[in-house]
């Protein structure tokens, strides 16, 4: 029997070792990271600005040593009068965090580079035995981490969190040096890659904790409804799914305890090592749902850790042509939605921003928001779990990627893998993108498809999608959504502008539109951009009321699209900040596609796409 469970143990770690290794250098990520006691250090944080990088390289460009008391991730502070410091840190040069840095001050507006953190901060070391990981819920881009001038580890993603362990005995009771060297500079073989129709927002853009767990911890667990297999109702006692991941392999055996205390359950699981697979079956529970979003409380435990999450229990499913959200054809009256607060010019970051970007969306008349185009802060997955917004979450695998770069595809699924491991368990997401108006060719549909394999390994209980190329010269007025990469989704969505980008909006009349997929068909972008107060006759571009055409032609076509039409997400919700939009006279650095200006005011198309919404929704509830 001991030998079975040794061999079973190591098994599992092999295991664990291997999609650890596969998919992210840094530590595997703690989940839950809001149940954890944590030392907030939000706030005031110190920098330096060097865009020559002084503070890493040598002059001959060489990275400094890490005892090199010339680098940037020491305190800058002389040992004594005629010692010589070039760099330093003092209040003066001060910056926020989180936020992006380019709307703090004037010179960092454009500012592509990097800039160095540094905060200072006590801790008491609890009496138990812990350890202690540095977390971040993003930074954009890179990040090189150094406490106490000892290097953490270096993170790539602008969107997703990440967390080092701290060494054991590198902690002080005082004054620990935490510095971060940002550096936000694009390249052709990152992701995304050079050329995106968003600001550059650089900086530690989210939170940053210093979090505790006990030696032996639960790193992440998922708890999800199965899906329903050929067609069948969830059923009096739906059937879970999932696993708990331990972060080592338990001295001694552990049992993990599962707790639903609103539906009086309890049960116990035996630890088969690091990972151990969950099903279960649960009594009556009432499904989440945009007109219900009911969330549990799941405890999860061990001898040594405990943590919990709020869950809420549903299905979504492609069957065919059909869209079901727990086992019922749904239309997703969506929109789209950039991580941007735009009366400020910033990265969203807080719960404010949250509750002002899906109260906007909740106004218009939406029961789901496509987060684009990029993960966004978990505060807005979260709180669409409470509000019932069912949400798109995508990874900014953008336009021109360099598909035929293996590294490139390594960086998109550790980005996909950080994505889905801190959003597993949200309910109010049914669909992860792998990506938007990538250029068809064999290697791209090869790096996608990659990707949405990927996607199900990590996660085979939501719908996989992205934005898919449309073939515009099938020829009569019929455009066909026959991207290779469709064979592959669950869900046939695409991006038309017709109307901005091609034609005028009459044009919608005499379009029908079709795909040889026989799976659900979704309108992920179409838009025209107004500026507010612009008022002019229809024919006049970036007038309120040519976008207000474009909205009506539009509407009129959505009423003709086939029946396996499910649901489309207008582009976009709010002006945007973008380098690529430079007409001097409505532009001037903003796109200007959204319903709500950069002030919040509704533009007259809001209230043509809000009517529609009113019309999709008596019909739902008619049905
Ligand atoms: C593209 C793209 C968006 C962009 C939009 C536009 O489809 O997906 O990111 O902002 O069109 O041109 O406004």
């Amino acid at each position: 029997m001991y030998l079975r469970n040794n061999m079973r143990n190591f098994i599992s770690l092999c295991c664990l070792l291997f999609i650890a290794g596969k998919v992210a250098a840094q530590d595997s990520l703690i989940t839950n990271i809001q149940s954890r006691k944590s030392l907030d250090l939000n706030g005031k944080w110190q920098y330096i600005v060097d865009p020559y990088e002084t503070g890493f390289y040598d002059y001959r460009y060489k990275e400094l040593n890490e005892k090199n008391g010339d680098a940037y991730w020491n305190s800058g502070i002389p040992a004594n009068k005629s010692e010589k410091k070039e760099h330093g840190y003092i209040d003066k040069y001060s910056i926020d965090v989180p936020g992006d840095w380019n709307h703090q001050k004037p010179e960092f507006t454009y500012y592509e580079g990097t800039i160095w953190y540094k905060k200072s901060f006590d801790y008491a070391k609890p009496a138990n035995e812990c350890k202690q990981y540095i977390y971040f819920g993003a930074v954009n881009y890179r990040a090189d981490v150094y406490l106490n001038g000892k290097k953490l580890g270096m993170h790539k993603g602008g969107f997703t969190p990440f967390n080092f362990e701290v060494p054991a005995g590198l902690l002080k009771d005082k004054d620990n040096l935490l510095v971060v060297k940002v550096d936000n500079k694009r390249y052709a073989d990152e992701v995304p890659t050079l050329n995106t129709d968003w600001w550059n927002y650089g900086g530690i853009t989210r939170d940053v904790k210093l979090v505790e767990v006990p030696a032996t911890y639960i790193r992440d667990f998922v708890i999800q409804l199965k899906k329903p297999v050929n067609g069948q109702a969830i059923g009096k006692q739906p059937e879970v799914s999932g696993w708990v991941k331990l972060n080592d392999i338990p001295a001694s055996a552990q049992n993990i305890t599962v707790q639903i205390p609103e539906l009086k359950f309890s049960k116990q699981f035996a630890a088969t090592g690091a990972l151990t697979q969950l099903s279960f079956k649960l009594p009556k529970v009432q499904l989440w749902s945009p007109e219900t979003p009911k969330l549990y409380k799941v405890i999860v435990s061990t001898s040594s850790d405990k943590t919990e999450d709020k869950i809420g229990f549903r299905t979504i499913e492609a069957r065919g042509p059909q869209l079901l959200l727990n086992g019922k054809p749904v239309f997703l009256r969506g929109i789209c939605i950039h991580g941007e607060i735009p009366q400020e010019v910033r990265r969203a970051y807080s719960q404010q921003d949250a509750e002002q970007l899906l109260n906007q969306a909740h106004e218009l008349g939406c029961n789901m928001v496509r987060l684009a185009h990029y993960p966004h802060d978990e505060k807005i997955t979260r709180l669409a779990d409470s509000l019932g917004i069912m949400v798109w979450s995508e990874i900014p695998v953008y336009w021109t990627i360099d598909f035929g770069n293996a590294p490139v595809l390594e960086k998109a699924k550790a980005q996909l893998n950080e994505m889905i491991t801190r959003d597993h368990n949200r309910a109010s997401i049914i669909i992860w993108s792998v990506g938007n108006e990538t250029p068809v060719s064999p290697t791209r549909t090869n790096f996608m498809h990659n990707l949405i394999i990927r996607a199900k390994q990590l996660d085979d209980t939501r719908l996989v999608s992205a934005a898919l190329e449309v073939n515009y010269s099938s020829g009569k007025d019929v455009n066909v959504v026959d991207d290779p990469l469709g064979e592959f989704v669950d869900l046939v969505a695409f991006n038309e502008y017709l109307g901005w980008y091609g034609g005028s909006p009459d044009k919608c009349r005499t379009t029908n539109w079709s795909t040889p997929y026989n799976k659900p068909l979704f309108i992920s972008e179409t838009g025209a951009e107004a500026k507010t107060g612009f008022h002019a006759d229809s024919l006049t571009r970036f007038s309120e009321e040519y976008q207000e055409w474009y909205f009506k032609e539009q509407v009129a076509m959505f009423k003709r699209m086939p029946a396996n039409f499910v649901g489309l997400s207008p582009w976009v919700m709010a002006d945007f900040r973008s380098p690529k939009r430079n007409n001097p006279l409505y532009q001037e650095g903003w796109n200007r596609k959204g319903l709500y200006d950069d002030k919040g005011n509704k533009k007259k198309a809001f209230y043509i796409l809000q009517n529609y919404y009113k019309q999709k929704s008596a019909e739902a509830l008619n049905r």
